[in-house]
């Protein structure tokens, strides 16, 4: 069924909002004031899913996406929209998230951006027939993809040097990340059945620091280094790193400036990845705690803690809904940075009892951290956010909220 559409705002996907007879209907590469012709593509109770055949009107913020996949690709999903307006929806996104789910009132916040192009560092193709890359949204259809404009050029370079690799063809995903603006490189090959290892290594070797098959490193080092400011951070392919590496030193000032550190603070890092924040902050407060469940994280963290001469700082391995009720630890300030499902019930328990001064809640997902700090509300008062674009292009967006004991 076709029909003719006003589009009247985003949602928080990036999808195109209009309504067919009062029925809401979302639109994906369609804009506020541009009215399209569409087919239905999906029809529910309550809503439609549509896509654009025609654009009758168009919005003076589209631009032309000059990425030849776009159309078919699951990667990013905003590229057609201004960079200026990108940076406008996602405050919006996030203030009407947290007034919607937790109740806040925020008349503006402070919008930090990033380069637009080539800023991710890391990447995870998939594999099919020998070629690599991404999955349509949602969906298995595979997209071949010989560059993309989202990622490092030195990961372009190495998916360029591996088209028509035959080893590719006993290789279900590929795990490439980039450091020191391309100076250092790990790749990790997941198989499908053995592979010729000595092929892969001849072939690429040149172009990487370390090569994995799985867990085992079959050449160079277990780990690679990247800076952040000052800091020095050795990380295995198994640990999280921030994906775009220059605004991660603005997300970790924002953390910094939020935290207002002082030689007396005893700061929790909880879900500390490679030990990277606390770290950070390390130099600026008496002793900081950092809790992680991925063990070889903290493998990491602690080479972390040797390289940069930092001793006021220890680590944990453990999951934070248990291992924090054993540690007892106690602190005045508390960083947390989960993944997108956001703080456990548990971990919520112990915040409440521990009653630190600060918490800043660092969040990739504005929906669950909204949730959590309603959950927090009766000790922690909300004080401030800023948002800060480690994706640009896609309609996520990174959070920075500070809250106060009440
Ligand atoms: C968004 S990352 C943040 C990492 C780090 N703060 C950084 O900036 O690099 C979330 C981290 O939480 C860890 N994690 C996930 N669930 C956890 C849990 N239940 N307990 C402890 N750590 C967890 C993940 O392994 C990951 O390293």
């Amino acid at each position: 069924m076709e029909f003719q559409v006003e589009i009247t705002r985003l949602d928080d996907q990036g999808r195109g909002i209009g309504y067919i007879d009062g029925k809401i209907v979302f639109v994906e590469n369609a804009l506020p004031q541009e009215v399209v012709r569409v087919l239905i593509t999906k029809e529910k109770k309550k809503f439609y899913e549509a896509k654009v055949i025609e654009r009758l009107v168009t919005s003076s913020d589209r631009i032309t996406p000059n990425c030849p996949y776009y159309d078919r690709c699951g990667g990013c999903n905003l590229m057609h929209l201004n960079y200026r307006k990108q940076l406008e929806y996602k405050k919006q996104k996030g203030i009407q998230i947290l007034k919607k789910f937790a109740g806040i009132e925020i008349e503006d916040a402070d919008m930090i951006d990033s380069d637009e192009f080539y800023y991710r560092n890391k990447v995870v193709f998939h594999v099919e027939d020998g070629k690599m890359g991404y999955y349509q949204k949602e969906s298995h259809h595979f997209v071949e993809i010989d560059t993309c404009l989202l990622l490092h050029p030195k990961i372009n370079q190495l998916l360029t040097e591996l088209k028509g690799a035959s080893f590719l063809n006993s290789v279900e995903n590929v795990m490439i990340r980039t450091f020191q603006d391309g100076l250092e490189t790990q790749i990790v090959f997941y198989p499908q059945e053995n592979l010729n290892q000595e092929e892969i290594i001849h072939r690429i070797k040149h172009l990487v620091t370390s090569i994995y098959v799985d867990n085992t490193c079959i050449y160079g080092t277990d780990e690679i280094l990247e800076k952040i400011g000052d800091r020095n951070y050795l990380v295995r392919p198994e640990s999280f790193f921030q994906v775009n590496t220059k605004t991660t030193k603005k997300l970790y000032e924002t953390v910094k400036e939020a935290l207002q550190p002082s030689m007396d603070d005893v700061v929790l890092d909880l879900y500390c990845g490679a030990g990277t924040i606390g770290l950070y902050i390390a130099p600026y407060v008496k002793y900081v705690y950092g809790v992680e469940i991925v063990k070889e994280a903290i493998i990491s963290a602690n080479k972390n803690k040797e390289i940069n001469r930092t001793k006021n700082i220890e680590f944990y391995t453990g999951d934070t809904k248990t291992i924090l009720h054993q540690l007892h630890l106690q602190a005045n300030k508390v960083i947390v940075d989960p993944p997108r499902s956001g703080l456990d019930q548990k971990t919520k328990e112990y915040l409440l009892k521990l009653t630190p001064e600060k918490l800043i809640y660092v969040s990739c997902n504005p929906v669950t951290l909204a949730r959590d700090i309603k959950d927090l509300s009766e000790k922690y008062q909300f004080q401030t956010v800023t948002f800060v674009d480690m994706f640009p292009n896609t309609e996520h967006v990174e959070c920075v909220c500070l809250l106060k004991l009440r």
